[in-house]
């Protein structure tokens, strides 16, 4: 049997199969179709010729659910990408891309389903409260990956030491949270994470943050446009030491007084009680935390306090790079991740506007809540939402209306077609993206569409120039119109 016979036999039994109305010669009609195919092309499922599935078809629901028109939607909280959408996310990732590149930092991946056990951390925070689990065929705990730290940390202990230290790497992972209440807040968004392991020293945060401040130069913030919040952790370690509180309390102490940024201590009041903490521990603690400079934190904390030397060696370190207009001392900024240690920082939006841009820290001790070594680490992680909305808000956010296309070839008629092809396989060959066109068309809609995709030029086979061996090119921003020789097409095109 010919393509041509099974296509229309394909064509005729979709058609049954999709109609609403089975009448007793529809339905026949579909069974002998049905058979035929079976019989006439192996590759045709085995469901169809299952006799079964054909009375179930006939039922009053299948017929319903068959003719029910489908959700275009994408589901619940996540997006399409549509050219001009994925121009401007290639442009992000560019930049994300290139940045992380000339600041010595090499790309990995991982699988965007992991293993649920990966996030069991029990302090209470967001990221492990928002899972997007399930449980698979296999009756494994998996879910789609909430943050990408803990995929890396995996990575780092699979490779049992192996692993040349210090290394500095960089990943644009898919995240995933799954929050009951989206009023309009999305379920997924890609993260640009940069992490630094093995390098103990505040020089790690002071170069993560370095090439943080130098992707935003290069999409043309400023520091008067964002600034980075910087702490440590070690302020509320010293506090808490100081009244008492034990070690173990650390971690979940700081994802509350993060939550204390959003909501009101009588909110998290249960929370606190959980933990052992009274109120009066938590005030002294929020009173340390309004401190918002290095010269406050030393009176408060004292000269020799870990916490302080830190920030001062860090604060230097910025000045060496020149990015200490970027930099702001906040000892209220704490993050909402357990597993940091160290130096806390954030992105905000000076005008405060928006929600943070990025954020990160140090994480020296991920790896032993695995059962694994401690290996000192740091890294952030920056959304593409929240800077993608900054730069539209500025104004500075490139347009992404244009395809990307050089050069639109078409020919006047059937015959030359054959040249049009040559002509585009010429351009292509130069390195053009070549918009070639495959169908009859009117030169009116062939300028429309080169408009359209914002094309820099139009090449029109036609008769008479053809009979010279040339095409017409057509400079569609400059309006003028020029013939070139079909065997100079190439330089033409690397000349442009
Ligand atoms: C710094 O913290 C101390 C201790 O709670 C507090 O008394 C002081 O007012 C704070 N200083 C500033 C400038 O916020």
């Amino acid at each position: 049997m010919n393509h041509h016979r099974i296509a229309s036999i394909m064509f005729v039994w979709i058609t049954l199969r999709c109609s609403t109305a089975f009448t007793p010669a529809t339905t026949r009609a579909y069974t002998k179709l049905t058979t035929l195919l079976a019989s006439s092309n192996g590759r045709i499922s085995n469901a169809v010729q299952d006799k079964s599935l054909l009375d179930k078809t006939n039922t009053d629901e299948t017929r319903r659910v068959v003719s029910e028109k489908l959700d275009t939607n994408p589901p619940k909280g996540t997006r399409d990408f549509y050219p001009e959408d994925m121009r401007l996310r290639n442009w992000l990732f560019d930049q994300w891309r290139d940045t992380a590149r000339i600041s010595g930092f090499v790309e990995y991946d991982a699988p965007v389903l992991e293993s649920e056990a990966l996030y069991t951390r029990k302090a209470g925070e967001e990221v492990t409260q928002q899972l997007y689990n399930f449980v698979d065929k296999g009756e494994r705990a998996v879910t789609l990956r909430p943050e990408m730290t803990p995929s890396l940390a995996r990575m780092v202990m699979a490779k049992k030491g192996a692993l040349p230290l210090p290394f500095k790497w960089f990943s644009i992972p898919q995240c995933w949270r799954y929050e009951r209440m989206t009023r309009g807040r999305r379920r997924e968004h890609f993260q640009w994470n940069m992490d630094i392991w093995g390098v103990a020293g505040e020089e790690a945060e002071a170069e993560l943050i370095a090439a943080m401040v130098r992707f935003f130069e290069g999409v043309g913030l400023t520091s008067e446009d964002v600034g980075i919040k910087v702490n440590s952790r070690l302020v509320i370690g010293e506090v808490l030491n100081e009244l008492g509180i034990p070690p173990e309390k650390f971690a979940a102490t700081c994802v509350l007084v993060d939550k204390l940024e959003k909501v009101p201590v009588d909110a998290i009041q249960g929370e606190l009680e959980e933990l052992g903490l009274d109120r009066s521990v938590v005030e002294k603690l929020l009173n340390v935390l309004t401190n918002k400079s290095i010269e406050s934190l030393r009176e408060t904390l004292g000269a020799d306090s870990k916490a302080v030397l830190q920030l001062e060696k860090f604060m230097s370190l910025c000045d060496a790079y020149g990015i200490q207009d970027w930099i702001i001392l906040d000892a209220s900024v704490v993050r909402g991740l357990a597993y940091y240690t160290g130096i806390v920082f954030e992105a905000f939006d000076r005008k405060g506007q928006l929600r943070a841009i990025a954020g990160g820290g140090r994480y020296d001790k991920l790896l032993e809540t695995f059962g694994g070594d401690s290996i000192p680490a740091a890294g952030f992680g920056f959304g593409d939402a929240v800077i993608v909305e900054l730069l539209k808000e500025r104004n500075i956010l490139p347009s992404f209306e244009e395809s990307g296309i050089d050069t639109v070839v078409f020919a006047m008629n059937e015959k030359l077609f054959p040249v049009a092809i040559q002509a585009a396989t010429a351009l292509r060959k130069a390195g053009q993206s070549v918009d070639l066109i495959l169908e009859a068309k009117k030169s009116k809609w062939v300028f429309k569409h080169a408009d359209r995709l914002g094309a820099k030029y139009c090449l029109i086979v036609g008769e008479s120039e053809y009979e010279n061996g040339e095409v017409a090119v057509k400079d569609l921003k400059l309006g003028q119109q020029a013939n070139v020789k079909i065997e100079e097409l190439v330089s033409w095109a690397t000349s442009q």
